[in-house]
């Protein structure tokens, strides 16, 4: 069968073929210790669920305007101004089935073949797949372990070049849980206030997931120019433990929001009927706040935890989590050695040989720029997290 060249193009996810191993390893009666969720642990807060049931009731079951109900426009459009001191009216935002989709319709709607686009490394599987499907060229940026995985203004001033079109920028960042202070972002936000053809895709998903007094500000907010080309994505898979509902948003400038608009119009149409009004709820009912606060808390402890004992495993180093809800340690020290009669070559190799033998599912960084690092997710329990992390050191010990 001859399928379309952009198929053999875009990667398989390495993240899929863990949780689909340790899927198998579960159904057979297996018991993993799974490090691999991108998604909390903690279930959609009630009165969403409830405003869902209502929506329901209310029939509010079939096609709805492109993108969505005029409330949830005007939910996020104010969302944005209190929280993130970002001035879209209501035509200037969209949403779409996740933060997933709303950056692939980005990519789609400015990124021309050829174009380049700046990715921080390490970063989300997906941005250079969407990079592809574009007709981009992803040209990465190297955060060093040594400075908590950021990329500096001088690192990328040398990277943009005639052809950059978009720079992206995930802070609170997966996989590596990184995130950068204010002041640090507004020293990127400069380099790309000095060249006006480089637009901002910020990817804010992980706002609210932020620890030890850190605190998130949103890019387009940074400098005088940048307002008019940043793109600022949100969604409420994270924030409000929403992943199965794929609802996410954008805001920007009105032109690139209508592209994305019009594009939606012809592939998904919209967002599911009724899970727009609980979207607009969630947002500007104060228990939306309240509850991202409790899980954000929660996830700090367990952050903190983990990173505690995960540093106290031999010949692991681990940047601590300033956000999201990831530990991403560096475990190239034990490459070389031998795990049961498997050479430890790559994150790859060392992940699943961690799984086969210990039970215990980890990313590899290997599609996130890192092949020395592997990503451990705590939006698990402390009692996941000890149990895991005393196998993968035990595990460690028996390596030769
Ligand atoms: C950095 C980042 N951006 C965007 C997304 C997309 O989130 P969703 O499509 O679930 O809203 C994810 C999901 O894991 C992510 O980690």
């Amino acid at each position: 069968m001859s399928l379309a060249r952009r198929v053999s193009e875009v990667s398989e996810s390495i993240t899929l073929a863990v949780s689909s191993k340790a899927a198998a390893l579960r159904k057979a009666g297996v018991d993993v210790v799974g490090f691999g969720a991108g998604e909390p642990d903690f279930d959609t807060p009630e009165f969403i669920k409830d405003a869902a049931v209502a929506a329901l009731a209310k029939g509010q079951t079939k096609y709805t305007p492109t993108p969505c109900f005029p409330e949830l426009e005007e939910a996020i459009s104010r969302k944005f101004k209190r929280e993130n001191g970002l001035d879209y009216s209501p035509a200037q935002v969209t949403t779409g089935a996740g933060g997933k989709f709303c950056l692939y319709l980005a990519f789609q709607a400015l990124v021309e073949p050829g174009d380049e686009v700046i990715i921080p490394a390490p970063y989300w599987v997906s941005y250079p797949e969407q990079v592809k499907l574009s007709g981009g060229k992803s040209v990465f940026v190297r955060g060093e372990e040594s400075r908590g995985f950021k990329i500096t203004p001088e690192q990328l001033e040398a990277a943009i070049t005639p052809k950059t079109k978009v720079m992206l920028i995930n802070s609170p960042s997966n996989p590596a849980g990184h995130a950068y202070a204010p002041a640090e972002l507004k020293a990127l936000a400069e380099v790309v206030g000095r060249h006006p053809q480089v637009w901002v895709f910020s990817d804010e998903i992980y706002e609210k997931l932020v620890y030890g007094g850190m605190t998130s500000v949103s890019f387009a907010t940074l400098h005088p120019d940048l307002f008019r080309r940043t793109v600022t994505f949100g969604c409420h898979s994270k924030s409000f433990a929403m992943t199965g509902w794929r609802v996410g948003y954008a805001g920007g400038p009105k032109e690139v929001i209508d592209a994305m608009n019009k594009l939606q119009g012809q592939m998904t149409s919209h967002i599911t009927s009724f899970a727009q009004i609980p979207a607009a709820v969630a947002l500007d009912d104060a228990r939306g706040g309240e509850s991202i606060e409790g899980m954000r808390k929660e996830f700090e402890k367990r952050g903190v935890h983990m990173w505690k004992r995960l540093s106290e495993l031999p010949g692991v180093t681990c940047v601590k989590p300033q956000g999201a809800f990831y530990c991403f340690p560096n475990v190239g020290k034990h490459f070389g050695k031998s795990a049961g009669g498997v050479k430890l070559t790559d994150a790859v190799s060392f992940s699943s040989a961690l799984l086969e033998q210990a039970h215990v599912a980890v990313v590899p960084g290997n599609d996130s720029g890192f092949e020395t690092h592997v990503r451990l997710s705590f939006a698990t329990s402390m009692e996941q997290i000890d149990k895991g992390i005393d196998r993968v050191g035990e595990w460690l010990g028996r390596l030769s």
